[in-house]
């Protein structure tokens, strides 16, 4: 079992609870007999599936966070977000001249955002509001360069009082900008070669190899 010798008391989903010290909050339910499966996905902090509301002890604010990053605490109280619902559109990148025009169409909701910021609660720090802003002024590739961070776990969403969904519209800035950039010519070249199959063998031949091989081939590359 991970975690540190020290036993620590915390709330979790309503119920006092005893655990080691030194887990996340998904390990600590893990380790507390909760059948959590949904709401998990890479326990990276990639994927953004795990958000939590917690509380600290001796402090009134609400924070939110994933629950496979956060460390719980002595004095937690601490629950999982269910996926929360929200609009995302519906759109064909290859359909429409110029997608960024789209935006106002796709997400008219988004200028209705009167900047109460209640979407600043994001766990991978991103100045959300910020990036509606831009957003809104037409300033994309602000907005883009702003939300790089984003892991799509539409806590920011939850807040709106407007019904904004700031992870779908950051989403498609991104890719209207991205369809209106230059391809990358080394990406085409890789993407031709893997539909031609240009690297099958070299491909079977790695699959093909034992640990130690693995590690040599590894190795070759600098790799661990
Ligand atoms: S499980 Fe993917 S971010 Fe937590």
């Amino acid at each position: 079992m991970k975690g540190d010798d020290a036993i620590i008391t915390v709330e979790l989903e309503g119920r006092k609870i005893k655990v080691p010290a030194g887990l996340t909050v998904i390990e600590a339910l893990w380790d507390t007999g909760h059948d959590v499966k949904r709401g998990i996905g890479c326990l990276s902090g990639l994927c953004g599936a795990c958000t939590v509301a917690y509380l600290e002890k001796g402090n009134k604010k609400v924070r939110f966070g994933l629950g496979c990053q956060k460390v719980i605490e002595e004095g937690m109280n601490v629950i999982m977000i269910p996926c929360f619902p929200c609009h995302a559109a519906r759109y064909s990148l290859k359909a429409p001249e110029n997608p960024l025009e789209k935006l106002k169409e796709l997400y008219d909701e988004l200028y209705t955002c009167n900047d109460c910021r209640s979407c600043n609660i994001c766990p991978e720090w991103i100045n959300v509001a910020g990036v509606m802003r831009s957003a809104m002024d037409g300033d994309y590739e602000s907005a883009a360069a702003h939300v790089t961070d984003c892991v799509m776990c539409g806590l920011c969403a939850s807040r709106c009082p407007r019904n904004i969904a700031p992870h779908y519209v950051a989403l498609y800035i991104q890719r209207a900008l991205a369809r209106e950039r230059p391809f990358p010519p080394n990406l085409r070249n890789r993407l031709e070669g893997i539909e031609s199959f240009t690297f099958d063998d070299e491909w079977k031949r790695i699959v093909a190899m034992d640990d130690d091989a693995l590690r040599e081939f590894c190795a070759s590359f600098g790799g661990a």
